[in-house]
This record gives structure tokens, C-alpha cells and sequence, in this order.
């Protein structure tokens, strides 16, 4: 998942970033038109679950800056996901805009219910679009244990 090559308009999509503290700059190289890569929708939403994924362990670890970045990388994919396809309604993305604060507010507070709470609330916004958008079939759930051998989600000096 090379993101150096996504030429993605860095047009800002206010419907995510509204609210919340800024998003970090996202490594992102400015590349002319001509070698322009755009993800399909697909592939941002691998993404997405990847995140969805490691934003989960990292909460659960109480890594809260590794949480936040995660979170960030999220509502990222979902701007470009806005920006790229506005074909899904963008009334599906209202649907997870409220789940992505509440996360942001309980990172921010290192608060484990609230994360827990609202990390639900985020997973059933994603299955919520998905059934919206006739792929009721991609199912995403809370996760239930950790594929990622290679990374560590404790926070550094807690192993
Ligand atoms: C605004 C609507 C919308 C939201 C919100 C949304 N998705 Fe999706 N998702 C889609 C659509 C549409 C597809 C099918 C894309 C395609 O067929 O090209 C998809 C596909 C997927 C896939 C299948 C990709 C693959 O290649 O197997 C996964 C996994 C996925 N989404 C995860 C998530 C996760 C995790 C979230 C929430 C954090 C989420 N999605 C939120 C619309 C959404």
C-alpha cells in the first residue's frame, strides 16, 4: 500500500475534518497528472479496514497516539474516498462522520468505554454504507484478535 503514489486531489473535504482537531499532514507526495494512480474504491476501503483494525488494538492497549494516527488515517481514506468516487451519497458519510468524533473525543480524554462505545458505533456505520450500497455482503465486526505479528500496539516501554 505504497500512499507516496496516490496522486489524490488534496482537495479538503470538509464533512470529516469539520469538528475535530486538525489532521495531521498526511505523507503525501504532489504528483503531476501524468503519473496520476487513482485506488479504486476497493482498495481504499482495504485500507480502511486495515486501520479499522490496528485503530481497535491500539485503543484496547491504551497506545492513544498510535489510536489518534490511526484515526486520522481513517477519515483520510474516507476524504479521498468522498473526493474520488461522489457517486456514494454523500449522506452515507454523514453516517460515520459522528462515530470518527465521538473517537477523536475519547482518544483525546484516554477514555476505554468511550472508545469502545463509539468504536461500535463506527463499525455499524461501516456495515450501515455497505448495505446502503448493495455490498451488504462485506460485513465488518469488531476485531477479535490481532493478525499482526509484526507490529507492536503496546505503547513503547510498556512491553
Ligand atoms: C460511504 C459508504 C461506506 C462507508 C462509510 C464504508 N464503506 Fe466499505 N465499502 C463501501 C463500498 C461502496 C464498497 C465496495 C467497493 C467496490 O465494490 O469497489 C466497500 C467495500 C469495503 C471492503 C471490501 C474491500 C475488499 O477489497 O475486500 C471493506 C473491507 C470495507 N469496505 C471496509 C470498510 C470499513 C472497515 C469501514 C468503516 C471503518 C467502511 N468500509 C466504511 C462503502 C463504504
Amino acid at each position: 500500500m505504497d500512499k507516496m503514489k496516490w496522486a489524490l486531489p488534496l482537495l479538503a473535504v470538509a464533512i470529516l475534518a469539520a469538528g475535530a482537531g486538525p489532521a495531521p499532514a498526511q505523507m503525501r507526495k504532489e504528483v503531476g497528472p501524468q503519473n496520476a494512480y487513482v485506488p479504486s474504491l476497493g482498495d481504499i476501503m482495504g485500507a480502511t479496514q486495515l486501520r479499522h483494525f490496528k485503530l481497535w488494538f491500539a485503543g484496547r492497549l491504551k497506545n492513544w497516539d498510535l489510536a489518534q494516527y490511526e484515526l486520522d488515517q481513517i477519515r483520510a481514506s474516507f476524504q479521498d474516498a468522498v473526493t474520488l468516487y461522489p457517486g456514494i451519497p454523500v449522506t452515507d458519510m454523514t453516517v460515520v462522520a459522528a462515530p470518527v468524533h465521538a473517537l477523536e473525543a475519547a482518544i483525546a480524554g484516554k477514555d476505554e468505554a468511550a472508545f469502545a462505545k463509539s468504536f461500535n458505533e463506527l463499525t455499524t456505520a461501516c456495515n450501515s454504507c455497505h448495505q446502503m450500497n448493495d455490498r451488504g455482503y462485506i460485513v465488518i465486526q469488531v476485531p477479535t484478535s490481532s493478525p499482526f505479528s509484526n507490529q507492536v500496539f503496546e505503547p513503547l516501554g510498556r512491553k
